[in-house]
């Protein structure tokens, strides 16, 4: 059967991690996957992962099947996060939660179930957007259209041509949206720019579908929910997907929820009977062991605090190198000015460096950046960052 097949080209992301592990040159940098590093370069185990951990291996007893929605205790611990405790969905009980493997694997289970009642919807996405959204709403069936988002002249985002956009999107239709700390391009809108878009979906009646991958990574865990806090409040159907792979370090426990919320407490509960079965003949049930360890943590207000205080080191340590790499490349005589990094948000900067660039760092330099010039901040460490500025000033030298 395979004799015919054309291979599938790499992920765009991930396969570049794999020509990355492959690649020899002792210098090679890693700015490609949202993966955090510290500045020794390591991606290790958040303290308070350890310890609940160690917490977990002592008193569980059983390795037996979790409910196919997943632990009661993790999906209430999501929800207190996501939506914050005293939201309304989450007092009056009109969202429900399920342990996904991942943020994608929430994408996947939200895709399929909406594929199941509004199939002939479009799916809009943010232009540009994160790649793999294109891949699990691509393959779930549904036909997709981008909405205007970033402006590459400005650095910063397209507000006029975005809100325009999402003002003809028609009821019924699926607008995906980055609550926070914009993959790719690291840039978010403000407070009055969700307002505004949360009034154009009431006024619209398109079905908000919020990536929320990095909560804690833009200006703090609660800071950073006030888009899905003005939806709830709209008391519009939306869903959530959200993901504790970055701001719990948890990436290979594939520790992920979907958030659906409803207007009405019981329509939430048929909502849950739907995801259920999307989950049954997907993967049946979720792994455990991340979501028993994320649940002891939110839950433990020692762990809890820990945990908060690892998280904010993070996002600090991204800042500063934010302000690093602009005073790197001025440093090295890069020509612009790269000054937009710094108000850039979350693990990802559109650097706003070309295919060219981003193809010659990768073959002369081992510098492994995403096309269309994605850079992780994370992966510049205090030791490394100079090397980088003085590659990308070779690589514009050459071909930028
Ligand atoms: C990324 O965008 O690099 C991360 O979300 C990892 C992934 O799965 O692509």
């Amino acid at each position: 059967m395979w004799e015919k097949i054309q291979p599938a080209p790499p992920d765009s992301i991930l396969g570049l991690t794999e020509q990355f592990k492959n690649d020899p040159n002792p210098h090679k940098v890693n700015l490609g996957v949202g993966v955090y590093k510290d500045d020794a370069g390591g991606t290790p185990i958040l303290g308070a992962v350890k310890k609940a951990e160690k917490l977990l291996l002592a008193k569980e007893t059983t390795k037996s099947y979790l409910p196919i929605s997943g632990d009661p205790g993790y999906s209430r611990a999501v929800q207190k996060l996501v939506l914050g405790e005293s939201n309304d969905a989450f007092t009056a009980s009109r969202a429900v939660t399920i342990h996904a493997p991942g943020g994608t694997g929430a994408l996947k289970v939200g895709a399929d179930l909406m594929k199941k009642f509004t199939p002939d919807a479009t799916v809009w996405v943010s232009s540009p957007t994160w790649a793999n959204h294109n891949g699990i709403f691509g393959d779930a069936g549904f036909g997709i259209k981008s909405y205007s988002y970033y402006n590459p002249e400005s650095k910063g985002l397209d507000l006029d041509n975005l809100l325009a956009d999402l003002g003809k999107i028609p009821a019924g239709d699926i607008v995906v949206l980055h609550t926070c700390c914009h993959n790719p391009s690291g840039v978010d809108l403000d407070s009055a720019g969700w307002d505004a878009v949360v009034s154009l979906a009431e006024q619209q009646g398109w079905v908000p579908f919020l990536d929320f991958a990095y909560q804690g990574f833009g200006e703090g865990v609660e800071e950073d929910r006030y888009a899905v806090e003005q939806f709830s409040a709209a008391g519009i159907d939306f869903l959530v997907a959200s993901s504790f792979s970055k701001n719990f370090g948890l990436y290979n426990e594939r520790t992920g929820a979907l958030t659906v919320v409803c207007p009405e407490a019981d329509q939430a509960v048929v909502a849950m009977s739907h995801v259920k079965t999307v989950i049954r003949t997907n993967y049946s049930n979720p792994p455990a062991h991340g979501g028993l360890v994320a649940t002891l943590i939110l839950e433990d207000e020692e762990l809890r605090q820990l945990w908060l205080n690892e998280l904010a080191q993070m996002r600090v340590r991204i800042k500063d190198m934010r302000r690093a790499l602009v005073k790197g490349l001025a440093d090295c005589g890069v020509p612009g000015d790269f000054s937009f990094i710094e108000q850039q948000r979350g693990m990802f900067s559109f650097s706003g460096l070309s295919d060219d660039v981003v193809k010659w760092l990768r073959a002369e330099k081992s510098i492994f950046v995403v096309g269309g010039g994605r850079i992780n901040l994370a992966g510049l460490t205090t030791g490394n960052v100079e090397h980088v500025c003085q590659c990308i000033a070779e690589a514009v030298q050459a071909v930028g």
